[in-house]
């Protein structure tokens, strides 16, 4: 058989028809297909992190556990945008992030899992290909997604152009391109939190917590939590600590779906954006930063990444602390996002190997003299 026909073949198999929970019946343009990607039911535990606030009490939800390559909150709207690439033919996907997005690695694995070629424009201050191939790069080139090098003044603006112009040069060599926006933040992709409201639902999330809390990078994980919570009449409380830009663009780009959806709400009736915790900025990591992630290690066994979830776990104990009134209740749910290949990216090397605080435990054994290091 030829390689395009048995590709087809293993396209068509992938994609299942979709059937939104009740609740959300009434939106518009519900996605028509999904393609199962995600390891479901992640569990939910409490969280002993060092530093919570008295009297409130802390689980999380391990959407880290997504997968492996394929794991954190991207896997989730790739199940809906992936599909809607398949059901419109195109076997080619185009999309964007940093040198280190997590989403462009997600969709780098998922589009090669299925069987399509995949082409990532990462912004990146190196003016060459010499990127590397640390953390998400390291699976990107494993996969053999094609990466092209984005100046980051040509990123911001330009970009979307530069896309669809390829786009349509691959549609005159006989391929289609899907074009994924950035984070995978589309009404489309939006589905993938609302069906994780779904499986929160039966995991007994409303009646065994008060408010649910994530991290928002591009807006779409937030959006479905949001919109999911408001749709079931939920008397759970969102807030969603966001680590770029601000809150009213995150109320903005909310707001953008609910129209999409056809809900007569507005995004600041139905969630919390909580500003103020970004740090140096997006992506920038401050040593206190990266040495919490590894006290949370240490101490709960669990990977925080540097630029999602660290920012956001750093904003809910804070907001706990000093403001603890923004809370509905004492029963919180933090949901992980993943990212766990952003800290193989060297920026905690040498915390790691100069650690006062005994990360780097490692003993010669001709100097430890018959008694274990302690
Ligand atoms: C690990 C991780 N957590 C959270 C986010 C933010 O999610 P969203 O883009 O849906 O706001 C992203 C990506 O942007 C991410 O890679």
């Amino acid at each position: 058989m030829n390689r395009n026909i048995s590709r087809g073949l293993n396209m068509l198999t992938q994609l299942r028809s979709y059937e939104p929970p009740k609740w959300a019946s009434s939106l518009k343009d519900i996605p028509q297909f999904f393609v199962q990607l995600a390891q479901r039911n992640t569990p939910i535990h409490p969280w002993n992190i060092s530093n919570l606030p008295e009297g409130f009490s802390l689980s999380i939800k391990r959407d880290d556990l997504t997968g492996s390559t394929l794991s954190g909150n991207k896997v989730r709207k790739l199940e809906f945008l992936l599909a809607d690439a398949l059901n419109k033919k195109c076997d080619t996907i185009f999309t964007c992030g940093g040198v280190q997005s997590n989403h462009c690695r997600a969709t780098a694995v998922a589009a090669r899992q299925l069987g399509l070629d995949c082409y990532l424009f990462l912004r990146s201050s190196e003016q060459s290909t010499d990127i590397g191939c640390k953390g998400n790069l390291f699976l990107n080139k494993m996969v053999g997604s094609r990466i092209i090098v984005v100046p980051k003044l040509q990123y911001k603006s330009g970009l979307k152009q530069m896309m669809e112009k390829m786009a349509e040069k691959l549609k005159q060599q006989g391929s289609s391109a899907y074009l994924i926006e950035i984070g995978g933040s589309s009404y489309t992709g939006m589905f993938g939190y609302l069906t994780a409201f779904q499986e929160m639902i039966e995991q007994n999330v409303l009646e065994d917590y008060d408010d649910i809390v994530v991290t928002v990078g591009s807006g779409g994980t937030a959006s479905g939590i949001a919109i999911g919570n408001y749709l079931t009449g939920s008397k759970l409380k969102c807030h969603a600590v966001n680590v770029s830009d601000n809150a009213a663009y995150f109320y903005n780009k909310i707001n953008e779906d609910l129209r999409s959806g056809g809900i007569d709400v507005k995004a600041e009736d139905i969630i919390d954006i909580i500003d103020g915790y970004k740090g140096g900025g997006y992506g920038v990591s401050a040593q206190h930063e990266l040495e919490n992630i590894i006290e949370i290690s240490r101490t709960t066994g669990i990977l925080v990444d540097p630029v999602y979830n660290i920012k956001a776990i750093r904003g809910m104990l804070t907001e706990m602390k000093s403001n603890p009134g923004r809370f509905k209740g004492k029963r919180v749910l933090y949901i992980h996002t993943g990212g766990v290949f952003g800290l193989y990216d060297g920026r905690m090397d040498s915390l790691i190997t100069q650690s006062a605080e005994g990360t780097n435990q490692v003993f010669y054994w001709g100097d430890i003299n018959d008694s274990l290091p302690c």
